[in-house]
């Protein structure tokens, strides 16, 4: 499994900026009230009950992962129950073949944060699925859909470039993301295809975007799917 990272200056450069607008809202973000373990589990199984089975028992391993997680954690405010919540933070970009744990790490980071106690709301979608779910129909209103994934705390967007791409797509894809991006809100990304198809894929004002918010964490090896002890 290989890593390939941006300049760390990125990170530190965001995490200065998320400093800087706690700061402007009068938060500490190192004031912090552990939450209590049994709030830490009870959270951590009511979100194991919206977690697909197949990841439910996920546990983030790949380093870059472990770090965002511990990033994001450490940049959470407090809420009116004193526990930690999501406030602006980095966002990853998981790429890598079928198969290599793309998904699974993704969970496993919710499953962490969870775990560290931190007040999460979380949404995790596919891309074709998103595209279903925002397609036109009558009685369903799509720009409530996107309001809430683009608002969410944390959204996980699975399999970016995987939808046949058409005007329509690129258009929600920029939208979706260019709201995160102007929010500064952790979103795990994850895609089969390597940054130029990417970029082919979902246009390059959207590849210009997360090529800013995101660490790229590229997973490889063989498909654990055929060969589950890889
Ligand atoms: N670190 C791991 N430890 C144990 N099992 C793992 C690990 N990573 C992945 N798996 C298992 O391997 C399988 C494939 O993982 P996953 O679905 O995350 O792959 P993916 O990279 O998202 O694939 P795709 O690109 O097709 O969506 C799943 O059954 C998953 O639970
Ligand atoms: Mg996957």
């Amino acid at each position: 499994m290989t890593t390939v990272l941006h300049t760390p200056e990125r990170v530190g450069t965001l995490a200065d900026r998320c400093a800087a607008i706690l700061a402007d809202r009068g938060v500490d973000p190192t004031d912090v009230t552990p939450e209590p373990v049994s709030g830490a589990v009870a959270a951590l199984e009511l979100a194991d009950a919206r977690i697909p089975p197949r990841y439910r028992h996920a546990l983030a391993d790949h380093p870059q992962v472990t770090t965002w997680a511990d990033e994001v954690a450490l940049a959470g405010r407090p809420g009116p129950s004193g526990t930690r919540g999501i406030a602006c933070g980095p966002s990853l970009l998981i790429a890598g073949p079928t198969g290599t744990g793309k998904t699974y790490q993704a969970y496993g980071a919710v499953r962490s944060l969870l775990a560290a106690g931190v007040r999460l709301r979380w949404e995790a979608i596919t891309t074709p699925d998103l595209y279903a779910r925002l397609r036109p129909r009558p009685g369903h209103d799509p720009e409530r859909d996107l309001a809430s994934l683009a608002r969410s705390p944390l959204l996980i967007l699975d399999d970016l470039g995987a939808a046949k791409q058409s005007e329509w797509t690129e258009e929600l894809t920029y939208r979706l993301i260019n709201r995160r991006y102007n929010d500064m809100l952790p979103t795990l990304i994850t895609t089969n295809l390597p940054t130029d198809a990417l970029r082919d894929a979902v246009g390059d004002r959207v590849a210009s975007r997360l090529a800013e918010m995101t660490t790229r964490v590229v997973l490889t090896g063989r498909d654990r799917r055929r060969h589950p002890a890889a």
